[in-house]
């Protein structure tokens, strides 16, 4: 049975300040994190959600050497960069704060002390590889060599990234210092021993207790290092970089860096606290038993939060214990492994000046590597976008609106007798948060997704087969029942989507004139009727804007993995041709171009080859005629963002109006092409 809990704490991992945060990240960690999180505000849970910078260990100093300058300037400019990516990216930590602080330092040497008291550290020397040239010791990832366990041959000091392993240094197979490049000689050193073994027992009951809760992949790895039998193993390490060891005679050393990561979900949380005038309340956070704790991370990180930082927790005494870690495998790119050095990563810094987050949200979310490994492909976020985001969600809330707008004087008609139909919808719109939310208490965020889809794609099926066009004249009451129950679920969905898509969300409020704030318990009146006849909307505008097939291709391009489909222009063109007299700069000046949104598209009756447009200039709404229809269907104009000639002299074509003329490339078939932007700026901006 489920417990009840007062509140809820959520950590994300603290990524290192080494890098920037690319989406194989927010697969892993910080997406379900913010969907869960988001979800139970939603709720009127009381939920505290936690990050920060992990700005210390070999990570770092590695970095800093790489890029020739000291940690300090490394963890600064990622630190910074992450946190501003993050927020761009609308993941809503309750605070990001960073281990070089001096309030993580004080947490961190307080644990340390206190373990020792309690003798729970054992200090003694032992063997360690030494770089004889550069003089110094090779923690972790300062040397490299072949893995004892699956002889991958790049594996680091500490841990191999190929199979997980986690051994003594000494284990390595041809060590290689990182520094001078030479084979390491064995050298003693003191070091501090956390005593793993002491909470074998305790831990052992700690995982069997979640045996019903926790995903397979973090049991397996949690109890396949409870079988070998927990080792005790150095806390400390020979480092300049870090928290210095708090003992007299440990001159050089620093506290090894996942003891103290660890500990920096609660100094942040004190950070927090103190940030709000309430320095004592991170307590109520990591004291209480009356707190839920839950704690995101991705697969690398698993055991250090099911068993190191548990026993670290339970040496302390009066902390609570993560009671899920639902981590997630690992995100691949177009089918090969995230790699900074083979050009293999999508940065999220650069990702969001081309795209708007919540494209990326949704495209992850339908694709979290929940149970195994997963794949980023560019072609699958568009269609994501153009067939999912636009075409079923973004469309049923335009349409619903627009068609509102258009026969209801831009506000909610009354609700007549129901038909059967409205009631199967509204049965499915009244069941559904609950079922989705059902889905995420799970951490089964994909289905949870798919089903805010699924009710999307419901909501638009009804809207077709209601056929309000039809009974605005036939049956003006239906008509109005209909598109009260398609305006009350544009609302429901703008509810059950936040936790994916919060950006959306609001600019669906703000079509619908409301401003819903969390705290209204939004969740549980999710699937209600809420909207009240009479309630005047807001202005309809597009949600998703299609992706074109040639923004992917040079996505791809960049990726080095371009597509070996025809060239753009067909016939290959190797000489200039001109298709028109020289002009001169000044003839060319003369064209008003200026950027539209297509906002409605049909066919001109009895017209084989026009379409007629209703485009937005920002400053004015326009009809434009275009000879485009034997090459585009008007659907696919909808949304687009083009490029208009705005002081064209107006002219009539088969008796219809045309005030200026989009831009398209002249070719058929494979070859038509709008001229589009490579992404959504202000309407009206004009073009040189
Ligand atoms: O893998 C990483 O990026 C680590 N910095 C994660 C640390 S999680 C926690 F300990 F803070
Ligand atoms: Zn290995």
């Amino acid at each position: 049975m489920q417990k009840t809990f007062k509140r809820i704490l959520v950590t994300a991992a603290l990524p290192y300040a080494n890098g920037h945060i690319h989406l194989g990240h927010l697969a892993g960690c910080y997406i379900p994190a913010d969907i869960y999180v988001r979800y139970q505000r939603l709720k009127r849970h009381d939920v505290l959600f936690i990050s920060g910078s992990d700005e210390h260990g070999v990570a770092i100093t590695i970095s800093a050497e790489k890029e020739k300058t000291s940690p300090q300037t490394i963890v600064d400019k990622y630190h910074e960069a992450n946190k501003a990516a993050f927020a761009r990216f609308g993941i809503q930590f309750d605070n990001y704060s960073r281990t070089s602080l001096p309030v993580h330092h004080e947490t961190s040497k307080e644990f340390f002390l206190d373990l020792l008291n309690k003798g729970f550290l054992n200090a003694k020397e032992e063997e360690q590889f030494y770089d004889a040239e550069a003089k110094m010791f090779l923690p972790d990832r300062y040397v490299e060599g072949t893995c004892p366990n699956c002889r991958y041959d790049k594996a680091r000091g500490d841990q191999c990234d190929n199979c997980g392993k986690y051994y003594d240094q000494l284990e390595l197979k041809n060590p290689k210092s990182l520094i001078s490049g030479k084979t390491p000689v064995v050298k003693k050193t003191k070091h501090w021993f956390f005593k793993l073994g002491d909470f074998q027992k305790k831990l052992e009951q700690y995982v069997a207790g979640h045996s019903d809760d926790w995903k397979d992949n973090v049991l397996q790895q949690t109890r396949s290092w409870l079988k070998e039998g927990l080792q005790e193993r150095a806390v400390t390490r020979d480092l300049s970089w870090g928290i210095p060891v708090p003992v007299e005679g440990a001159e050089g050393k620093v506290i090894y860096v996942w003891f103290d990561a660890v500990l920096g979900y609660i100094s942040s949380t004190k950070e927090w606290a103190l940030r709000i005038g309430q320095p004592e309340k991170w307590k109520e956070y990591w004291c209480d038993q009356g707190t839920r704790y839950i704690a995101f991370l991705g697969k690398d990180n698993i055991v250090f939060h099911t068993i190191v930082f548990p026993a670290e927790l339970m040496a302390k005494g009066g902390y609570i214990l993560p009671d899920n870690v639902p981590a997630n495998e690992f995100l691949n790119l177009e089918g090969g492994k995230f790699s900074k050095s083979r050009n293999n990563a999508i940065y999220v810094k650069d990702i969001l000046e081309r795209y708007p987050a919540d494209i990326l949200r949704y495209t992850l979310a339908t694709n979290l590597p929940e149970t195994k490994d997963s794949d980023f492909y560019w072609k699958d976020f568009q269609a994501k976008n153009n067939n999912e985001l636009a075409d079923i969600y973004g469309n049923f809330v335009n349409r619903t609106i627009t068609f509102a707008a258009k026969n209801f004087g831009n506000s909610v008609p009354h609700r007549g007798v129901l038909n059967d139909r409205d009631k199967e919808l509204i049965g499915y719109i009244n069941s559904a948060p609950q079922q989705i939310g059902n889905l995420i208490e799970q951490f089964r965020f994909r289905d949870a997704t798919m089903e805010m889809m699924n009710l999307a794609r419901a909501a638009n099926k009804y809207f077709n087969d209601s056929e309000p066009w039809k009974t605005f004249k036939s049956n003006p009451d239906q008509c109005a029942t209909t598109l009260n129950i398609c305006l009350n679920i544009v609302r429901s969905l703008s509810i059950v989507f936040l936790p994916v898509v919060p950006f959306s969300s609001e600019k669906v409020w703000k079509m619908l004139n409301e401003t819903p704030t969390v705290g209204k318990e939004l969740w549980e009146n999710a699937g209600e009727l809420k909207l009240p006849s009479g309630h005047t909307l807001g202005q309809s505008e597009i949600l998703f804007t299609k992706i074109e097939d040639s923004v992917i291709e040079q996505e791809l391009q960049q990726l080095g993995h371009a597509s070996d489909g025809n060239t753009a222009t067909g016939a290959e063109q190797t000489t200039y041709t001109p298709l028109k007299p020289q002009i001169t700069y000044d003839d060319f000046a003369k064209v008003d171009l200026r950027v539209a949104k297509i906002l409605v598209a049909e066919a001109v009756p009895k017209s084989k080859k026009l379409i007629k447009l209703q485009i937005d200039l920002g400053f004015e709404k326009r009809q434009i005629v275009a000879g485009i229809a034997e090459k585009v269907m008007p659907d696919q104009l909808i949304g687009k963002t083009i490029i208009v000639v705005a002081n064209l002299a107006p002219a009539k074509l088969m008796g219809v109006e045309s005030q200026g003329m989009l831009l398209a490339t002249a070719g058929d078939g494979e070859n038509f092409a709008l001229l589009t932007l490579s992404k959504d700026v202000q309407q009206g901006i004009g073009i040189k």
